[in-house]
């Protein structure tokens, strides 16, 4: 990450790690998840409202108030305040097989219930330290194109999009309805050459593949070794190669920006 930056942007949020790990003052946090960002802004605005009802789910959690929630959760005549809504989001989250969010072609949450022992349903001091970041931030849900249109030199992007597969088995893209193919690569890697030219900061990860390495020629790539949990094939879990590309760091002309930006702000 460059040291100095402008605005943050971070346009595929999922779960956010390299958001609330930075804590920017700064910031647009962005996903096409609409209800992921009704959660999120639920935790900024209301904190105290929605761990109260997580203690209740933590109470009720068995496997029939899994599979009630789910089902609740799913029936589109059940009109739900926000907080409600965040929480039940939280304790599905939680308490799902592998931490994973998966919907079916009609948007339909569809993940049967995780064994765990005592799964961490009410992280009541985690989610106080999550909403302060949260606040400093515009929460948006858009596409990430929508998302990043405003960024200008100076700015930091990270983009974490949903992963060029590493077999033709392994292509679980289906955060929301509608995956991410080989177009929609395509598509984000133009945008980030362009931005990285304007000099706005790019930094992306994916899988190391051939398809993505040729995407971003020209720009920086490095290769990491990660550790992935999410892997329906328990062979496959563990370490694997991952690129981290590198764009529009540090040019003159964004120095001068950011410093310009900062005096201002
Ligand atoms: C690989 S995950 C991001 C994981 C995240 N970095 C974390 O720390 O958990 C990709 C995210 O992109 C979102 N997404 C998929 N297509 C999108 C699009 N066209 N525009 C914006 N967000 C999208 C998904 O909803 C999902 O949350």
């Amino acid at each position: 990450m460059p040291r100095t930056y402008g605005r943050y942007f971070e346009p595929f949020a999922g779960g956010a790690a390299v958001f609330f790990s930075m804590a920017p003052r700064a910031a647009v946090l962005a996903d096409r998840n609409a209800d992921l960002i009704t959660t999120y802004r639920a935790v900024a605005t209301d904190a105290e409202g929605v761990i109260r009802r997580l203690a209740i789910h933590r109470e009720a959690h068995n496997e029939q108030h899994y599979y009630a929630m789910r089902a609740r959760w799913n029936d589109a005549g059940v009109a739900w305040t926000p907080i409600d809504r965040a929480a039940a989001f939280i304790y599905l989250n939680r308490t799902c097989y592998n931490g994973l969010w998966r919907v079916n072609r009609s948007g339909a949450f569809n993940v049967p219930m995780g064994r765990y022992k005592n799964p961490p349903i009410c992280d009541a001091d985690g989610l106080r330290a999550a909403a302060r970041v949260l606040a400093q931030a515009k929460l948006v849900c858009a596409d990430y194109r929508t998302a990043v249109a405003d960024a200008r030199a100076g700015d930091l992007i990270y983009f974490d999009p949903p992963y060029d597969p590493v077999t033709p088995t392994a292509s679980f893209v289906s955060y929301t309805a509608g995956a991410f193919g080989p177009d929609d690569q395509r598509a984000l890697a133009t945008l980030a050459h362009e931005l990285a030219d304007r000099g706005v900061a790019v930094v992306l990860s994916n899988s190391d593949t051939p398809f993505v390495r040729s995407l971003y020629r020209g720009l920086r790539i490095d290769r990491v070794r990660c550790a992935r949990a999410i892997n329906c094939n328990a062979d496959r879990r563990g370490e694997v190669d991952e690129l981290i590309v590198l764009g529009g760091f540090a040019t003159r002309a964004a120095r001068r920006t950011v410093a310009r930006s900062s005096a201002a702000r």
